[in-house]
């Protein structure tokens, strides 16, 4: 969507998978759907380095509102677990130097039941603007699949018209993939990003599945991404329960190499320092946010590894080594047989960003480079071609 917003993949906080819609704050006042939630991590990301990693946006997903609508129309936020109004909250996060996000369905219903914005949009997105929020994420739940693309592109107009810069986050693909195959031109140009496939869960089967749909359909997705629009295969899970650490750095390396929104949802008030420095680490944001903007794929399968390539700005390359071998111990594999080694010709300098940074120095094409990769984890490496006659990589990529 060109309204001069995400101009690189997202940054961000996001509640669903990890909060979900735990609204029983009498119980669990700590953790349950509630401006204090928000406030809390808007705290931590200003103070613990969150914010200057370059996570800006703190987002709010499904049940925060209220059963009904108000008097005039207009979604209000439930009264017992918002007090101070999302208003209110939006000039609290902004205080932070934070951009605040909120949650509608283009249907009659959010998918966990709230009002729908069928009928709303533009009270909806008019309330949204009233509000200083600066993302909407549109769901996609109990709308005919038949008028999900016009919905969403009523939104898309509905935002436009507010006068104010709203990042827009779809499903529309999603939702549609059951019946057809979405036009990506058309999604490209209602959405900032658009999730294509299933809810991310906290464990490593789910990280997979999301891998593997993506892989086979990069011929598809990969295209349309770019500066102002991404595919978003859904929440980082890094820092809670169900990831081993280097599936977790398989995630982080493989968010950054498909040009992903790094929407991280998890509890920031509570997260390991390894995770917390695996989310905040600069070599591999630099990956993600890279200028050129190009979604990376995945290039080969050799024996139990996947190679997935990003080509970067300045005619550098991401490479990322998956070993989706699940037992033993970490298993060593030859650089020379990623495909785009070619780079390389004549020199190039080799830099490995995970496990550990360490810069490997220069290499040719005949160089013997072995990495080490952990079982379900994932070596990350740049290549940066040393040559005044590289002509660059367009004839081996799309
Ligand atoms: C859908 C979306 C999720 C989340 C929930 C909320 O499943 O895909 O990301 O927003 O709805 O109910």
């Amino acid at each position: 969507l060109d309204n001069g917003l995400a101009l690189k993949p997202t940054m961000g906080w996001l509640h669903w998978e990890r909060f979900m819609c735990n609204i029983d704050c009498d119980r669990d006042p700590n953790n349950c759907i509630s401006e204090r939630l928000y406030m809390q991590m808007a705290d931590v990301m200003a103070k613990e380095g969150w914010k200057e990693a370059g996570y800006e946006y703190v987002c709010i997903d499904d049940c925060w509102p209220s059963y009904q609508r108000d008097a005039q129309g207009r979604l209000q936020a439930d009264p017992k677990r918002f007090p101070g109004g999302i208003k209110k909250l939006a000039d609290y996060v902004h205080s932070k130097g934070l951009k605040l996000g909120i949650y509608a369905d283009v249907g009659k219903k959010t998918c966990a039941g709230y009002p729908g914005s069928l009928g709303y949009y533009e009270t909806d997105a008019q309330t949204f603007a009233d509000w200083d929020v600066d993302l909407l994420k549109f769901d996609g739940c109990n709308m005919d699949w038949t008028l999900l693309g016009e919905g969403y592109v009523n939104m898309s107009k509905a935002l436009n018209k507010t006068g104010r810069s709203i990042l827009y986050s779809c499903e529309w693909p999603l939702y549609e993939w059951p019946f057809q195959k979405p036009n990506y031109t058309a999604i490209r140009e209602a959405c900032n990003h658009w999730r294509n496939f299933n809810d991310v869960y906290d464990s490593w089967s789910s990280v997979k599945s999301i891998l593997e749909w993506t892989a086979s359909h990069q011929d598809v997705i990969v295209p349309s991404a770019g500066p102002g629009g991404w595919n978003d295969p859904d929440m980082l899970v890094i820092g809670n329960f169900g990831l081993s650490h280097a599936q977790q750095e398989s995630q982080m390396a493989l968010w950054a190499i498909m040009a992903a929104p790094l929407l991280v949802s998890n509890d920031l008030r509570d997260i390991c320092p390894r995770s917390k420095e695996l989310l905040q680490n600069k070599h591999i944001i630099a990956i993600s946010q890279d200028p050129l903007g190009k979604q990376g794929y995945r290039t080969v399968k050799v024996d139990t590894f996947e190679v997935w390539e990003r080509p970067l700005s300045k005619k550098r390359l991401a490479i990322a080594v998956l070993n989706m071998m699940e037992i033993g111990g970490p298993r060593g594999f030859f650089l020379r047989a990623v495909p785009g080694w070619k780079i390389c010709d004549p020199q190039c300098n080799l830099t490995q960003v995970l496990p550990q940074y360490k810069e490997l120095g220069v290499q040719t094409p005949h160089t013997n480079v072995v990495v080490s990769v952990n079982p379900s984890g994932t070596a990350l490496l740049t290549v940066t071609p040393i040559s005044g006659d590289f002509t660059g990589l367009s004839e081996l990529y799309w």
